[in-house]
């Protein structure tokens, strides 16, 4: 039976170039889990885009004197060209930017009004006296009123991540003009997250199988007390609200509509496929199972606001699971795009190999606490781990075979104890990857697979097919069969982390059609092998 499989990751804003962090935080295991999703037949629909608003866009903007526009058309680009080179397999990669996604936006916001949990209220915000204007999340910055961190900004902290309103910061000062902001009263819509306090903490109370961090952090924001908070900003860039109460100069906080994307995006593929109701079998359907992929400083707003915000529309599944990341650090320091720490993706293409960057991301994914990438590291786990014990296995077999075995795969010979029991070790291995990616332990599973790949190396190590070759030649091309049948296992178990030299043993050993090692094909044509990575000099 497949179940639907709803792959929802963060959606980068169109603000600048997204870097490793990034890569490993969010994009890449989500593609891990997808690939493996859609191998054991569930119906995956993994969807994402370009979060085009907020004012991460609008202060490039400013600071490039251009318009928002030509800031997300620049990077919007950017990353449609890095997902294709990196094979993240989106079903859908969309912006925020559509007449689709506002109408879902605006039809959320409609229902949640009508629902009671959307009011008025005037509050005072912060303006700057120079520049004449509102000042609106990243437009101020300041101390930290929970951890004294000196950067914190309008919106968040990136220290203890904790969201802020802008005039929580001590000491604020405007990014506009340096000036110290004034309090200036303003109206605006507020969503009542407070309403939802108790409903947040059984929901989250009733969670299986979360990250202690992730779910720690969650519900010790519940019970320090949700505040309502407001929904729409002093700003033009944004969607539009759906009522004009407000009057003009208004629009829907970003971080309102951004996680909205996950089911818009869902509409949005529905009505691609001929099929506009076809979103509901992953949102309506109580069988359906979704996952949020994510770095930790978008905790609060998967694992609290929008469940609220579900809550408060209706009738649409909640999270399953949020299996957020920690940060990748570089040279110990947090990756930031906006404050330029840490490689960006294009430069990751530009010097390596695509399954390269992912094999050593995923070998490094942050998933219970910060870990530390630099390019020396990703030099090291290729060089050592991938082309040691995964690529020279790889062709070291294959080009024996090649070379014995007239250019083709030989029949499966007479199987001695050590054969049956490394192939059942592979089998075995292929149940326990299994199981560590259902959990979402992304690098544990990586380490069982290369765990078989080096099982495989000792076999051979043991047998040695090359010495066989001269003494007892039938018996030497059965081990090699052996071995190729174990390959063909361990690469099904690679094949969501490697997706680019996988498919390259496809035309040998088949494409997979699931989660297991099948037999080999004989007389498949190997062709003249070639070395399926190359070594990192740096
Ligand atoms: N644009 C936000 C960020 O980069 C993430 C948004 S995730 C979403 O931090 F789901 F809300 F879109
Ligand atoms: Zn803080």
């Amino acid at each position: 039976m497949s179940t639907p499989v709803l792959v929802a990751v963060a959606w980068p804003y169109a603000s600048g170039s997204r870097h490793l962090g990034h890569l490993a935080g969010a994009y890449l295991p989500a593609d891990v889990f997808a690939r493996y999703q859609r191998l054991i037949g569930n119906d995956v629909l993994m969807v994402s885009g370009s979060d085009v608003h907020g004012t991460p866009i609008t202060v490039r903007a400013d600071d490039e004197g251009v318009t928002p526009q030509d800031i997300v058309d620049r990077y919007h680009g950017e990353f449609l060209r890095q997902w294709e080179e990196l094979g993240i397999s989106w079903d859908l990669y969309t912006t925020t930017g559509t007449e689709n996604h506002a109408q879902v936006t605006q039809d959320m916001f409609l229902r949640q009004l009508e629902n009671g949990y959307i009011d008025r209220r005037v509050s005072e915000q912060f303006f700057d006296p120079q520049a004449e204007r509102f000042l609106p999340d990243r437009y101020v910055e300041g101390t930290c009123p929970h951890c004294d961190y000196e950067e914190a900004r309008g919106d968040q902290c990136d220290n203890c991540g904790r969201t802020l309103d802008a005039t929580d910061l001590v000491d604020p000062r405007s990014k506009l003009s340096g000036a110290t902001p004034v309090l200036r009263e303003t109206e605006h819509f507020h969503y009542r997250y407070s309403d939802f306090e108790e409903r947040l903490k059984e929901w989250l109370q009733s969670r299986q199988g979360w990250r202690s961090h992730v779910l720690n952090s969650a519900l010790g924001w519940v019970e320090e007390g949700l505040h309502d908070r407001a929904i729409t900003r002093d700003i033009e860039w944004g969607i539009e609200l759906p009522v004009d109460d407000l009057g003009p100069g208004k629009r829907i906080y970003v971080w309102y509509d951004a996680v909205i994307g996950y089911l818009s995006a869902s509409k949005e593929w529905a009505a691609s496929t001929g099929d506009p109701d076809a979103w509901h079998h992953w949102w309506t359907n109580p069988e359906a199972r979704s996952f949020y992929f994510i770095g930790k400083d978008n905790i609060p707003f998967h694992a609290l606001f929008w469940p609220a915000q579900l809550m408060g529309y209706g009738g649409l599944e909640l999270p399953t699971n949020v299996p957020a990341n920690q940060y990748v650090t570089f040279k110990g320091g947090k990756a930031s795009a906006s404050r330029g720490i840490g490689m960006t993706i294009q430069e990751a293409l530009d010097r390596f190999q695509p399954d390269a960057i992912r094999f050593a991301l995923a070998a490094a994914f942050p998933e219970q606490s910060d870990t530390e990438i630099s390019e020396e590291e990703i030099a090291r786990r290729v060089n050592e781990e991938l082309v040691a014990t995964w690529g020279n296995l790889v062709n070291r077999v294959l080009s024996m075979m090649y070379k014995t075995c007239d250019g083709k795969i030989p029949n499966a010979g007479q199987r001695a104890p050590e054969d049956q029991v490394l192939l059942d070790s592979v089998d075995a291995a292929l149940v326990t990857a299994g199981e560590q990616i259902e959990a979402v332990e992304l690098r544990a599973a990586l380490r069982t697979a290369m765990t078989a790949a080096q099982s495989v190396n000792a076999y051979l190590n043991a047998t040695e097919p090359w010495r066989l070759a001269k003494t007892e030649p039938a018996r030497g091309i059965d081990v090699l069969h052996v071995a190729l049948s174990a390959i063909n296992g361990v690469r099904v178990m690679f094949s969501p982390y490697l997706p680019f030299t996988c498919a390259q043993l496809d035309e040998i050993l088949g494409v997979p059609s699931g989660w297991a090692r099948e037999e080999l094909l004989p007389a498949t044509p190997l062709g003249k092998p070639v070395p399926l990575f190359q070594k990192i000099e740096l």
